[in-house]
């Protein structure tokens, strides 16, 4: 597997890396055109001391001080440097995915621009379970953005067309079944058992990444993630077995990462509550895995869903 010459990993196993450290110093450091895909939720930088809605009651916005805005300049300095830098690192044929808020995403787009990249889709990630808007003086922020771009004008980007649009997607009641899939998505934010090992304020859900990951990867490829937070795209890649390498200047967030890996070993899948959610998760497994933790039988039931999903999914 591919790894950072020079630099000790933080983590390493079987196809999972993570790497500690300032993304901004180790992505140049990445052997050339050795990535497939990019999937990167940089800091959004909109901790200003603001106040949100955090279940049902009143919460700061700020997640910690690497999202602290330091001007628009500066702001669009770091992106434009992350995101240039993210070009020697990327397959000819390679495609990076950005998500962010109204506070980034526009400065990202125009960095992917300028750095010469090929923007293919804005997805619209929409949370129907988002919290509603505190102030009541705007409408409430209830989706994210996520912009898919290729390495170059010309090259060839990897799309699963057919599997996006035959596949079963049940967590998303605006995809129709065998109907093309469209570029607003609707999926919730991590349930409760996404987030068994700790929180991490800004966490993907699985089945959002699991979905990324399906429609522009190839099993075995190298997916990079340099502002890895726990990981979600990490393990969406161990789920549908590619490669990943994660980067966080956090710790903490890494041992987080390592924690949701190993759990999700340990089940030989992903956690669900059965009498909280009658839809299965669409989620395939990496296979047999032991099953350690389970009580009620549960999960037996659950690995035998997730077999007809992997099937279907034709991961
Ligand atoms: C928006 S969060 C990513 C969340 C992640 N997608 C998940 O599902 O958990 C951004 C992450 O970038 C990290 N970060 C901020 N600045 C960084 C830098 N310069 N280099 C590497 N990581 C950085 C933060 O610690 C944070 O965990």
């Amino acid at each position: 597997m591919i790894t950072i010459p020079g630099v000790k990993p933080y983590f390493k196993e079987d196809g999972f890396i993570l790497y500690p450290g300032d993304a901004l110093e180790l992505i140049p450091r990445l052997p050339e055109e050795s990535v497939d895909m990019i999937f990167a939720d940089p800091p959004y930088r909109l901790s200003n001391d603001g106040f949100t809605c955090h279940a049902g009651k009143r919460a700061s916005v700020n997640k910690g001080k690497w999202d602290q805005s330091k001007g628009v300049e500066d702001d669009f300095k770091f992106h434009f440097s992350w995101i240039a830098a993210c070009r020697a690192p990327l397959k000819r044929n390679g495609a990076i995915w950005i998500s962010g808020t109204l506070h980034s995403i526009y400065q990202c787009g125009y960095a992917l621009q300028l750095s010469g990249y090929k923007i293919l889709n804005d997805i619209a990630w929409y949370k129907p379970n988002a919290p509603p808007h505190l102030a009541a003086r705007y409408f409430a922020h209830s989706h994210e953005t996520l912009l898919w771009a290729r390495k170059y004008k010309n090259s060839r980007h990897t799309f699963h067309y057919r599997k996006m649009k035959e596949s079963d997607w049940p967590e998303d009641f605006l995809k129709k079944p065998g109907r093309q899939m469209r570029s607003v998505w609707a999926i919730n934010t991590p349930p409760a058992e996404e987030k068994v090992h700790g929180k991490h304020p800004t966490q993907k859900p699985l089945a959002l990444m699991v979905r990324i990951i399906l429609a522009c990867t190839n099993p075995g490829d190298l997916v990079l993630d340099p502002f890895t937070g726990s990981s979600t795209t990490g393990l969406a890649c161990w789920l549908t077995k590619r490669q990943f390498i994660g980067i966080d200047v956090e710790k903490e967030y890494l041992d987080l990462s390592i924690k949701r890996l190993q759990d999700i070993q340990r089940v030989g899948g992903v956690r669900t509550r059965r009498a909280r959610r009658k839809r299965p998760p669409a989620l395939p497994s990496r296979g047999q895995v032991p099953i350690q933790f389970d009580e009620s039988g549960a999960v037996a039931e659950f690995m035998k869903e997730l077999e007809e999903i992997r099937k279907r999914a034709g991961a």
